[in-house]
């Protein structure tokens, strides 16, 4: 049995790591930790965990954990992941992994020489449509692969009462929509295609409102610090060549919104929209023509929420020595948390200094 400890009590935990945790036969959630009482307590009671805490320090050297799940803003993973791993627990940790390299090579170091398990939630590869993508890109399905079109597309920062949150605060998301969406992006579009990003052309924007409604403070303002548009044009070498790939993440986009990747060959294209709360979808284009859905498992369907446990449960049997059947057998290591990282980092500085960035 892997007892686990939770550190972050917010949507994201009460959504995925918790139920994805119990739905595991091995695992049991033995304490939680949050800075606010009253919301741990609330979780705790509806998920029926014995012990929490208000600091993640003391829950390591207090509770009888094996290993933490990290959820809290971005700006506390490096800290907390650190803390974890010196105190030798298997790590789970939030994307992105942290607010720049520096942190996400140390983590990975401290990881690997520790001989712990270390995952991050790239959860979109646990579509049943991301694996059979990378099964026919990487099998030849497309021909050379030549480009990819990576798109998060949210209209949210264009309502004037959106009310802003720890992800609008520079300090606290680190590079705003390009974190939290271009992460995903990133890590699709290597995982996929087995590609490695090269050189990057970026430019990050924060274009919406300077100030909403704080989130968190009813009644107050709260000064938007955080970019809400980032585009950038990269370079990719894959096994079967090199390619390109534009990116773009957006908060302040008019509907119809599209987000999906498409991965271009010289022999057709595959259309990968990613969703955690829809049924799976995968389409394949030839010859320019429109493109159509391809048949995928019984089990790509909402209701089991297979995305978000399958990713939990691919933590767990890591943990405890257990194969994980696919497609939860390729999760993401902080490996790749450094990799994308490493993506966003050069974006960031090509946006600085205006010109391409290498990796
Ligand atoms: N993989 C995915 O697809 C996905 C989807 C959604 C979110 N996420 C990630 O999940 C993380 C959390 O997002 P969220 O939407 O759940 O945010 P959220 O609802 O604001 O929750 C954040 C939680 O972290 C706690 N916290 C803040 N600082 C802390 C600290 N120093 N020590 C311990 N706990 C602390 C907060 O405690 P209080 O409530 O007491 O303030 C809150 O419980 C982010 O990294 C986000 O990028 C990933």
């Amino acid at each position: 049995m892997l007892r686990v400890g939770v550190i972050g009590v917010g949507g994201w935990t009460e959504t995925c790591h918790i139920p994805g945790l119990q739905a595991h036969p091995e695992a049991r959630v033995v304490a939680l930790c949050g800075r606010s009482p009253e919301r741990r307590q609330a979780q705790a009671e509806r998920f029926g965990v014995p012990e929490t805490y208000g600091d993640y320090e003391e829950l390591l050297a207090r509770a009888k954990v094996d290993a933490v799940t990290i959820s809290t803003p971005n700006r506390w993973h490096f800290p907390v992941a650190r803390a974890a791993l010196a105190a030798g627990k298997h790590v789970f940790c939030e994307k992105p992994l942290t607010l720049h390299q520096a942190e996400s090579a140390e983590l990975l170091a401290l990881a690997e020489s520790r001989q712990l398990i270390h995952q991050v939630a790239f959860t979109f590869r646990f579509l049943y449509a991301a694996h059979e993508a990378q099964r026919l890109l990487q099998g030849g399905a497309l021909g050379q692969l030549r480009h990819v079109v990576a798109l998060t597309e949210w209209s949210g920062g264009l309502r004037p009462d959106a009310p802003a949150r720890w992800r609008n605060d520079a300090d606290l998301s680190g590079y705003g929509i390009l974190g939290d969406m271009g992460s995903h992006l990133v890590d699709l579009a290597r995982f996929v295609s087995g590609g490695e990003f090269r050189a990057v052309r970026g430019a990050c924007w924060r274009i919406g409102r300077p100030e909403r409604p704080d989130g968190e403070r009813p009644g107050r303002l709260r000064a938007v610090t955080a970019d809400d548009e980032t585009e950038a044009l990269c370079d990719l070498s894959g096994p079967g060549g090199d390619a390109t790939v534009a990116l773009r993440v957006s908060s302040l986009t008019p509907p119809p919104l599209r987000n999906h990747l498409e991965f271009l060959g010289d022999d057709g294209y595959l259309r990968l929209p990613y969703s955690r709360g829809e049924t799976d979808t995968l389409m394949l284009g030839r010859n320019g023509a429109a493109p159509e859905p391809l048949p995928l498992p019984q089990e790509a369907a909402p209701a089991t929420n297979h995305c978000l446990f399958k990713m939990m449960a691919a933590f767990v049997d890591a943990c405890l020595g257990h194969p994980s059947p696919p497609p939860a057998d390729q999760p993401a290591t902080f490996a790749d948390g450094h990799a994308a990282q490493r993506v966003l980092d050069a974006i960031a500085a090509s946006a600085r200094n205006g010109g391409p960035t290498a990796l």
